[in-house]
């Protein structure tokens, strides 16, 4: 029998098993592709501003997506805590995206607007002074250093490469938009934005 051919062949059986389970992951991965909750961006989504783009690389910088994650999960315990689950089509101006799996820290998807931009200041400067019994680390340097904005423009030119619709004037501006400005200013107004757009409906 053939069957038996594939079962005494532990070789050639790895190799069927390989493509049998291969198929169930393209039936369920390739129509991502396509779909256009996936692909398209989510209602008023707009690339992030210069000084947010330069917070967000200065978050990637200090590791901040190594503790937190942005990613809600479509469960009761984490929409609860943190509203609505997060969608591919709010992500899909980011390269590369900050998901992430480990949570040191809670998540950020959506934690624009919770805090004042005075509590994030204080926070970053040193967490316990806001939460006690914090143990994440501070980040007292974000407000000495001043950003000139050389590459902002570069960075968006290259984002749009890969289809984040920045615009000639963006580019353009992108430079004053930062010069002069704090590192703590840029990741303050990065982390007021985060999951705006779909605040919490329950
Ligand atoms: C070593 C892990 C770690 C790193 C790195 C880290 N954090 Fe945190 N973060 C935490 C922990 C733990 C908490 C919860 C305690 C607290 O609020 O301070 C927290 C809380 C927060 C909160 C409040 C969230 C909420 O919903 O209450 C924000 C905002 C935040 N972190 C931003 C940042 C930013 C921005 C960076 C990078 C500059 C960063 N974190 C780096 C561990 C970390």
């Amino acid at each position: 029998m053939k069957h038996e051919i594939v079962e005494k062949n532990i070789g050639l059986m790895a190799v069927l098993v390989v493509i049998a389970v291969s198929f169930g992951g393209l039936a369920q991965i390739v129509p991502l592709f396509f779909s256009d909750e996936t692909t398209k961006p989510i209602d008023g989504l707009k690339p992030l501003p210069a000084l947010a783009l330069e917070g967000r690389d200065i978050y990637i910088r200090e590791g901040c997506n190594v503790c937190h994650t942005q990613m809600i999960r479509p469960f009761r315990a984490e929409t609860e805590r943190y509203g609505h689950y997060s969608l591919a089509s709010e992500h899909v101006y980011e390269h590369p995206f900050l998901w992430g799996s480990k949570r040191t820290g809670p998540d950020l998807a959506r934690v624009g607007g919770r805090y004042s931009d005075e509590w994030h200041r204080a926070h970053l400067y040193n967490p316990r002074d806001v939460v006690p019994e914090s143990n994440m680390p501070e980040f007292p340097w974000l407000f000495d250093n001043v950003l000139d904005g050389k590459l902002t423009g570069k960075k968006m030119e290259a984002l749009r490469s890969v289809g984040v619709p920045y615009t000639d004037a963006d580019i353009a501006g992108a430079r004053d938009a930062v010069k002069g400005k704090r590192e703590i200013d840029a990741v303050v107004v990065y982390l007021q934005q985060l999951g705006t757009l779909l605040k919490q409906k329950r």
